[in-house]
């Protein structure tokens, strides 16, 4: 990596964790994060308004710390990119709010970029640039997706995406009914270790007669959480105990099935030789050995980058920011808005 290679700074605040991250070109320099979940834990899911209080505060801390894990100062800095969308509109506001003015102040371009592209180009930190085409499966809390990333990574077209619950959202469900803490994910794949995850065959979304042709790359786990509820519901209405553990690894393993099964068909059917793996649940332990087994043996070549870039984080967003700068788009206008909804297809403002 060259020294005269841009230093982006990155500004996370979408949801609950407040991520500051500085790269220089694809070099990781610093990932700092604030996380709020513990606030959150207690009603079962992310409270906007705590979510927001929280970044207020914990911003400028978290861009002191990542400053000085990167050895630098904020004048150091040639670019900015910050979230502008999809998230909370208040937590959303609080970074963007913070970009616009450090671009003021230092007198450097800010760009608004796009959550959700920037959890698929982040693993160019770890593996370098991202072939071309490749195909990225999203898997988080609030989104998942197949997509098709083309043009050097300036293309993004949407294959197919859930129907219902997005994955994470499907893990955060099944833990809250087993009892679990918010969020869930990561407890199930915990738990799933001690489980067998034959024990409990749960249904397959979107796996019936005539599905694949309707819904190629498509998802739908709602029906899996109700099919969960019921089990569980029968084991307690008998006096018997839920064995939690393989419950957990019965669910994960549905999940992470039909993930993968969508991902290496999307990879052969459209002659696509590499697959890359991003957002929260793609740190699940489960998904990435599988995905790995799979890909291997249908010849794909699989990325995923390390759990503390799945989950959200500034890095992410620092890593879309150098991507946008080296190749020669236009930052964005100071009076760009947050967007809620903003569709993957738009890398930024
Ligand atoms: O990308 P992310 O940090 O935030 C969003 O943009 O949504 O994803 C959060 C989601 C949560 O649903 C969480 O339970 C899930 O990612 N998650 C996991 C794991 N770690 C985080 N799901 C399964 N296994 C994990 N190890
Ligand atoms: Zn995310």
């Amino acid at each position: 990596m060259t020294t005269d290679a841009p230093v982006v700074l990155g500004i996370e605040t979408s949801c609950d964790e407040t991520g500051i991250g500085i790269v220089r070109g694809h070099e990781l320099l610093a990932n700092e994060i604030a996380s709020s979940v513990d606030e959150h834990a207690r009603f079962g899911g992310v409270v906007p308004e705590v979510a927001s209080r929280a970044h207020l505060e914990a911003i400028e801390p978290a861009l002191g710390r990542a400053c000085a894990t990167a050895g630098m100062r904020l004048d150091d800095v040639d670019a900015i990119a910050v979230t502008a969308g999809p998230g909370l509109v208040g937590a959303l506001l609080v970074g963007v709010a913070t970009a616009k003015a450090l671009s003021v102040a230092l007198g450097v371009p800010v760009y608004g970029v796009n959550h959700l592209a920037s959890h698929v180009v982040v693993d160019e930190l770890q593996h370098g640039p991202l072939p071309d085409p490749t195909v990225g499966l999203l898997v988080s809390g609030g989104h998942s997706s197949l997509l098709l990333v083309a043009d050097d990574v300036s293309t993004i077209t949407p294959l197919g995406q859930t129907l219902d619950d997005a994955a994470g959202e499907a893990f955060d469900k099944v833990a809250r009914l087993l009892g679990l803490p918010f969020p869930g994910g990561p407890w199930i794949d915990r738990i799933a270790r001690e489980g067998d995850p034959r024990a409990i065959a749960f249904p397959r979304g979107l796996s019936g007669p005539g599905d694949r042709d309707r819904y190629p790359y498509d998802f739908s786990f709602s029906g899996l959480k109700t099919a969960v509820a019921r089990w569980v519901r029968a084991k307690e209405a008998a006096g018997e105990p839920v064995p939690v553990a393989d419950v957990a690894a019965s669910v994960q393993e549905a999940i992470v099935d039909v993930l993968t099964a969508r991902l290496v068909a999307a990879c052969v059917e459209k002659g696509v030789g590499t697959a890359v793996i991003g957002g929260g649940v793609a740190a699940n332990s489960r998904l990435r050995t599988m995905a790995e087994e799979r890909c291997a043996a249908a010849g794909i070549s699989l990325r995923v980058p390390r759990p503390d870039l799945c989950t959200d984080n500034g890095a992410m967003v620092a890593a879309l920011g150098s991507r946008l700068v080296r190749d020669g788009v236009p930052p964005s206008p100071l009076d760009f808005v947050t967007t809620s909804n903003l569709p993957v297809t738009r890398r930024s403002w």
